[in-house]
C-alpha cells in the first residue's frame, strides 16, 4: 500500500470530506463528572461526536471544503485530525479491513477502467444525511483501459 501514496491520500480525503458515519456513535459519559476540551461534562451526558464538522474545521484544514488528496502528502499534514473511524478506546475495530478493501477495490477499478458519467449524469456530492451518509443511486460507464481480451 505504501507504494501508491496518492491512492491512499485519495481514500483519506474522501473519508475526510464525506465520512460514512458522520456522527460516529453516541457515547455516554461515565458516572463521575468529566471534561472534554476544557468544557465540563455532567455525569450521564450522552455525547455525539460530529466527525463531519471536525474534519472540515478551518482551524485545522486549509480550504476544508475542497477535495484535495495532495494535502495528505504534504509534510506536516494534520493526519491525526482525520478520524472517520472515531478515535480512542471505542474507535472502529474494522478500520484496517475497511481501509484495505477500499484500497484494493478502488485501485483495481482505476487500473482497469476509465470511469465516465452514465445516463442521468453524476449526483450532487452532499449525500443524504442519516446514521450513514448515503449517495443517491447513479450510473457510471466503466470503459476498459485495454480492449477486452487483449493480452
Ligand atoms: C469505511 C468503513 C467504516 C467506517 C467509516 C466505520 C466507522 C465507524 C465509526 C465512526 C465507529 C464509531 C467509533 C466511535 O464510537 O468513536 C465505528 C464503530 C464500529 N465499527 Fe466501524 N466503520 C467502518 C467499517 C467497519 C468494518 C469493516 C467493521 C467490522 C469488520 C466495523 C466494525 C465496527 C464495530 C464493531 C464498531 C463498534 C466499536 C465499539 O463500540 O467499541 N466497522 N465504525
Amino acid at each position: 500500500m505504501g507504494r501508491l501514496p496518492l491512492l491512499q491520500a485519495t481514500i483519506s480525503e474522501t473519508l475526510r470530506l464525506r465520512p460514512p458515519a458522520p456522527l460516529a456513535l453516541p457515547h455516554c459519559c461515565p458516572l463521575s463528572p468529566s471534561s472534554l476540551g476544557g468544557l465540563p461534562v455532567v455525569a450521564g451526558t450522552v455525547l455525539v461526536p460530529n466527525l463531519l464538522a471536525a474534519q472540515q474545521d478551518p482551524d485545522i484544514w486549509q480550504h476544508p471544503e475542497v477535495f484535495l488528496p495532495e494535502r495528505f502528502l504534504a509534510p506536516g499534514a494534520p493526519s491525526r485530525s482525520l478520524m472517520p473511524f472515531g478515535c480512542g478506546a471505542r474507535s472502529c475495530p474494522g478500520e484496517g479491513l475497511a481501509r484495505a478493501e477500499l484500497f484494493v477495490f478502488l485501485g483495481l477499478i482505476l487500473r482497469e477502467f476509465r470511469l465516465e458519467p452514465g445516463p442521468g449524469g453524476l449526483p450532487g456530492l452532499r449525500g443524504s444525511p442519516g446514521t450513514v451518509l448515503r449517495c443517491p443511486p447513479f450510473r457510471l460507464r466503466m470503459v476498459p483501459c485495454q480492449p477486452l481480451g487483449s493480452p
